[in-house]
């Protein structure tokens, strides 16, 4: 038994496969054996995003005692749609812990693990310290000064962050990392290389959604914001020209 639960500590994977019946993607794999102390997922809708961080947090709750687990989306409906995904990988459990906490958005183990979902207005959010994972779902549609708030919180467990989203435009931190972001670990995955969306579902949606919607959605990619009066690749254009004028 203790032989085994050493082998599930250090192979999430199998833990998932054997234990969940969760047979991981192969990114969702690299997602659940990862110890890089910071993760952003740009990843397709519907790519399976919000379920592998739902098992991962899980697993770390299982495994390492007296975890704090985090996870921040942008609506509470969202932040119970996540919670949902714990408690259905949880239910999927042969041998359940009992649970010294078991809330609508919240649970603790009976090892003191605790898996908290709280939405981006939660005034609460603020007040937990020493997280050892902290997840944000949707991470595009969070407050970006929230994400910069609850940052420090990792400082003293050392903890690990994981964004996750679909790109909503440049204007937010979602790009920034994304773009420019040191030392992150950054996974992209897009809808055709998602076995579970098929090539037909895909040419219909373009059809019906437009360009610029399917791409950002399917395809990972940040479009310009809707209301920019001009893109950011015309301006830059525009002022390397002038400045190669100025050189000759
Ligand atoms: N490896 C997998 N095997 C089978 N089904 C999977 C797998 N990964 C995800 N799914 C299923 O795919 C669907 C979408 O998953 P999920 O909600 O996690 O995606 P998402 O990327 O968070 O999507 P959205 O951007 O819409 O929030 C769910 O029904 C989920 O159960
Ligand atoms: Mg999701």
């Amino acid at each position: 038994m203790i032989k085994r639960d050493l082998l599930f500590t250090l192979f999430p994977v199998k833990w998932a496969k054997e234990v969940l019946g969760f047979q991981a993607d192969r990114w969702q794999q690299q997602v659940l054996e990862s110890t890089e102390r910071q993760i952003i997922l740009n990843v397709t809708r519907q790519g399976g995003k919000s379920t592998v961080t739902a098992i991962k947090a899980l697993h770390r709750a299982l495994y390492y005692p007296n975890s704090l687990i985090l996870v921040i989306s942008p609506s509470l409906r969202q932040s119970g749609e996540f919670f949902r995904k714990v408690k259905d990988g949880f239910q999927r459990l042969s041998e359940k812990p009992s649970l010294l906490e078991d809330n609508r958005l919240s649970l603790q183990l009976n090892n003191k693990s605790r898996i908290v979902s709280l939405p981006s207005s939660e005034e609460t959010i603020r007040g937990y310290s020493a997280v050892d994972m902290l997840l944000f779902d949707e991470f595009a549609r969070v407050d970006d000064e929230l994400y910069q708030a609850v940052r420090p919180m990792l400082a003293v467990s050392n903890g690990q962050i994981i964004l996750l989203s679909t790109p909503k435009g440049k204007s937010n931190e979602f790009y920034n990392i994304w773009h420019g972001g040191e030392g992150w670990l950054k996974i992209e995955v897009t809808a055709d290389q998602i076995p579970r969306i098929s090539e037909d579902f895909l040419e219909n949606e373009k059809l019906n959604m437009g360009e610029r919607a399917f791409l950002q959605e399917y395809y990972c990619r940040f479009m310009e914001d809707e209301d920019a009066l001009w893109s950011n690749d015309l301006i830059n254009q525009a002022v390397s020209k002038e400045h190669e004028a100025w050189i000759l």
